[in-house]
């Protein structure tokens, strides 16, 4: 039986980047057969934020987000990664293998480095705490956005490390999937950039009614009037279109732009449809998100009953490695 594991960092309001790039692909992974376990990275998010109350609102958001657009928590273990705390000590065991030249390349450290973060410790070795969730549960499969893939394929390198130290059968060698879809793996934001939280291009996934508006609002298009005839493949506004709609009918609002003329939508016209697809699409998920923020009790019992399950794997797997280094 195989294992998939996933998980996202509580940084609040979730945006259509995170939602087609992780949390669909996580909810989809339910469908396949095997054992599922989705977490929340608190510790990870340590590594940025020092708001205790704002911390423990972004967890419980990232859970109802989860549990709103159908992670069952009958068919998943969803859990908050500071409640299985053997992810730390396997984490040192890890670090104790890894050369500070895996990490230094790491592309997100590089990043946030660039844009002027001032690096923690915890920021630096971020990745190894990352291999631990992974391999604390003998995943094999691990769904991921596309900006990931590196981090677990560190995994894979360190889980190597150590069982060329300790033997082979100490972890378990994890593989990274994708979302299929090219369009899923790299959401564009409000400004034609990768949608981010840190570029604030983003637009939450359960935004509704007039902030909606106002933010596909922005947009970008240009003063072309919409007779004249335009490429759709130059138009943000269909890379966002695209998320959403059946193939058929975006073929028919491209060949419309395409072909100009009278009957060419506007770009006012794309807007419209745009808004009205968001809403459609999230509906469903932003009443059980209500639902759910209403029955808070709900929410806690889902995360301490994931926890529970979570955790007797990861001691399996903590005690199996330290016995295997000498420390029992
Ligand atoms: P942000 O860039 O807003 O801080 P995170 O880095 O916390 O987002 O990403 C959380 C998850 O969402 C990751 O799995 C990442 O791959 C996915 N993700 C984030 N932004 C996008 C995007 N624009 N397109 C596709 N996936 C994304
Ligand atoms: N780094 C991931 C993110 O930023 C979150 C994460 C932490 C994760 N540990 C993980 C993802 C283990 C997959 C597997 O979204």
């Amino acid at each position: 039986m195989k294992t998939f594991l996933s998980g996202i960092q509580p940084s609040g309001l979730l945006h259509l980047g995170n939602y087609f790039g992780a949390i669909r692909q996580h909810v989809a992974s339910l469908e396949e057969p095997g054992e599922h376990f989705y977490f929340i990275a608190d510790y990870h998010s340590l590594t940025t934020c020092r708001d205790p109350q704002a911390l423990r609102d972004q967890v419980r958001e990232t859970a109802v987000s989860y549990l709103a657009m159908g992670l069952d928590p009958e068919r998943a273990i969803l859990f908050r990664q500071s409640d299985v705390p053997e992810v730390t000590e396997i984490s040192w065991l890890l670090s104790c293998v890894t050369g500070m030249g895996l990490l230094e390349r790491a592309h997100s450290y590089k990043d946030k480095t660039a844009r002027g973060i001032k690096p923690n410790v915890g920021l630096f070795t971020y990745p190894v705490l990352m291999a631990a969730d992974i391999l604390a549960y003998d995943s094999d499969i691990v769904p991921v956005g596309k900006d990931q893939v590196q981090h677990v394929e560190m995994t894979q390198d360190m889980a190597g490390y150590f069982n060329a130290a300790y033997g082979e059968g100490c972890f378990k060698r994890p593989e990274y999937r994708l979302a299929g879809e090219e369009r899923f793996a790299k959401v564009p934001g409000l400004d034609g950039e990768k949608m981010s939280k840190s570029y604030g291009n983003d637009l939450w996934m359960f935004e509704s009614g007039k902030p909606l508006k106002k933010a596909v609002g922005r947009i970008p298009t240009d003063s072309r009037p919409p007779e004249e005839p335009k490429d759709p493949a130059g138009l943000l506004l269909f890379d966002f279109l695209e998320l959403f709609l059946e193939p058929t009918e975006l073929e028919d609002w491209k060949q419309r732009v395409r072909t100009g003329g009278e009957g060419a939508p506007g770009y006012g016209h794309l807007k419209v449809r745009l808004i009205e697809a968001i809403e459609d699409h999230f509906a469903a998920g932003r009443a059980a998100r209500e639902e759910w923020l209403a029955h808070p009790e709900r929410i806690e019992a889902v995360l301490k009953s994931g926890a529970e399950k979570a955790r007797s794997r990861a001691r399996a797997v903590r005690d199996r490695c330290l016995a295997a280094c000498g420390l029992r």
